[in-house]
């Protein structure tokens, strides 16, 4: 319709403003992305991305040139320019603890407050704890001038690294915790793309409207239940591992059932990135503080299992290697190891609490000889574990190997040819982290192959 559509400002240009801020100028809209960070800032102005994320670079670089979308690191031209300003500050974990660091969150907030000269709504995305939105409601209300009658919404988002820009332009659902109908409306029109964008394609496109603590709450209720699913199947190797049964059938099998589903239930090393180990976290910490700790303390189990297959993997190097066991755990020394893969998933760059990287740490620390090699992540994991050694391809790290891990499931390793490979080690022994590849090929060219979960 001819109603004008809002300008977007986009506070906090890490994983979830950049793509947000150049999807929403994909889709049309007059979009400013705001950060502290100059360098980051430069280059995004410059049209590059600052980590990996299929296909969004090319879309910067188209809306930069159409004019649509800028760049800046200057708070009152921020609170200037926009009519909906998104907040996607990052909440780390607190260093004292398992809770949610909001800092990042206050600063932006009342900084942008402070500079606002017009009515506008503030839109929460980043993750918290329930009852940030009506702190925010108040720290705007502390700073802002009154007479403006600055607004919050809480509007959580779902996208996954490598999936981000399908899954900005094409969301499964929109969560709009808000409490006015002014936010309502306003927020209806920052969306108003992505919604005509879902009626042109003929899709369901759900929107949940609902009050702050529960739009808080399904982010984290809905992370929470993709890690339990995940600590489930993995829960579920642990058994299969001393019963003598394949994981990757009984997944198969029970996820069949339309009510079980069979996303989500790939059994291996576990969950890592920067947001189901700390948001599941965080939930427990918010839920203890709020009286509700017993709830949800699953998650704790959740978070064990998760780690214990981090040990799993040290315990199958161990197993294959006959190497003996001393009262500090398996001693690895004299072994040489090749580990593939450094990332937390395929296609990203982040290595934020990668099992991968964590059993790499796990195998030097006992002593093996230890070749880490990822096709994008070599970077952040030099940055992140400076002690371990990086081979500069899959076929450096994998020479002389007496053993090689498969840790992350990137389609290079997915594809990689067992007999040329197996020409290059030591002997021929494979651990398959996540369960990607076909055993019998592996067995056929005289690999020994461990599965997670597997016999
Ligand atoms: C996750 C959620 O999936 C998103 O919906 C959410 O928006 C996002 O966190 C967030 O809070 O920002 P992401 O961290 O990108 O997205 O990663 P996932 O694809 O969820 O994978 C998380 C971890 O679980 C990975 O280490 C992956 O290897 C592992 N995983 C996933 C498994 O081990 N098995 C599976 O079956 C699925």
């Amino acid at each position: 319709s001819g109603a004008p559509r809002p300008r977007l400002a986009f506070l906090g240009t890490g994983y979830l403003g950049t793509t947000y801020a150049i999807c929403f100028a994909e889709m049309g809209y007059e979009v400013l992305g705001f950060d502290v960070d100059i360098d980051k800032i430069a280059r995004l102005t410059d049209g590059e991305v600052p980590f990996h994320e299929p296909g969004l670079e090319e879309l910067l670089k188209r809306n930069l040139a159409a004019g649509r979308l800028k760049f800046c690191t200057n708070l009152a031209q921020t609170a200037e320019f926009g009519d909906v300003h998104f907040i996607c500050v990052g909440t780390p974990q607190r260093v004292d603890g398992m809770g949610a660091d909001l800092s990042y969150i206050e600063a932006v907030v009342s900084g942008l407050a402070r500079h606002l000269t017009r009515k506008a709504l503030i839109v929460g995305k980043s993750t918290v704890p329930v009852g940030t939105a009506e702190w925010v409601e108040q720290l705007v209300g502390k700073h802002a001038p009154a007479e403006l009658g600055v607004e919050v919404a809480w509007s959580p988002e779902f996208l996954q690294e490598g999936f981000a820009v399908e899954d900005v332009l094409r969301p499964n659902r929109i969560v709009a915790g808000v409490n006015s109908e002014w936010a309502s409306s306003m927020l209806y029109a920052a969306h108003k793309g992505v919604l005509d964008l879902a009626a042109t394609e003929d899709r369901d496109l759900p929107v949940v409207v609902t009050d702050f603590a529960t739009a808080e709450l399904v982010k984290v209720a809905a992370n929470a239940f993709l890690a339990t699913k995940v600590s489930f199947i993995n829960a579920m190797a642990e058994v299969c591992e001393v019963a003598g049964g394949d994981v990757t059938q009984l997944a198969r099998a029970i996820g069949y059932d339309p009510r079980i589903g069979n996303r989500f239930l790939q059994a291996g090393v576990g969950f890592g990135g920067g947001c189901l180990p700390k948001d599941i976290r965080a939930f427990q910490a918010r839920a203890q503080e709020l009286g509700a700790g017993e709830a949800l303390r699953f998650l704790h189990e959740v978070d064990l299992i998760n780690q214990r297959r981090r040990t799993r993997v040290l315990q199958l190097a161990a197993d294959l290697l006959a190497c003996r066991c001393g009262p500090a755990g398996p001693d690895l020394s004299g072994t040489r190891i090749a580990v593939l893969g450094a990332t937390f998933k395929p296609n990203s760059d982040d290595v934020r609490d990668a099992p991968s990287l964590a059993v790499a740490a796990l195998l030097a620390k006992a002593g093996a000889y230890v070749h880490v090699y990822d096709p994008q992540g070599m970077h952040n994991a030099r940055r992140a574990q400076p002690d371990l050694t990086y081979a500069p391809t899959m076929t450096d790290a994998v020479r002389d190997a007496d053993l090689v891990c498969v840790l992350t499931e990137w389609a290079d390793f997915r594809n990689a040819d067992p007999h040329a490979l197996g020409t290059l080690v030591t002997h021929r022994r494979i651990i398959d982290g996540r369960n990607c590849l076909d055993p019998a090929l592996w067995i056929q060219a005289g690999w020994e192959y461990r599965g997670m979960g597997r016999p």
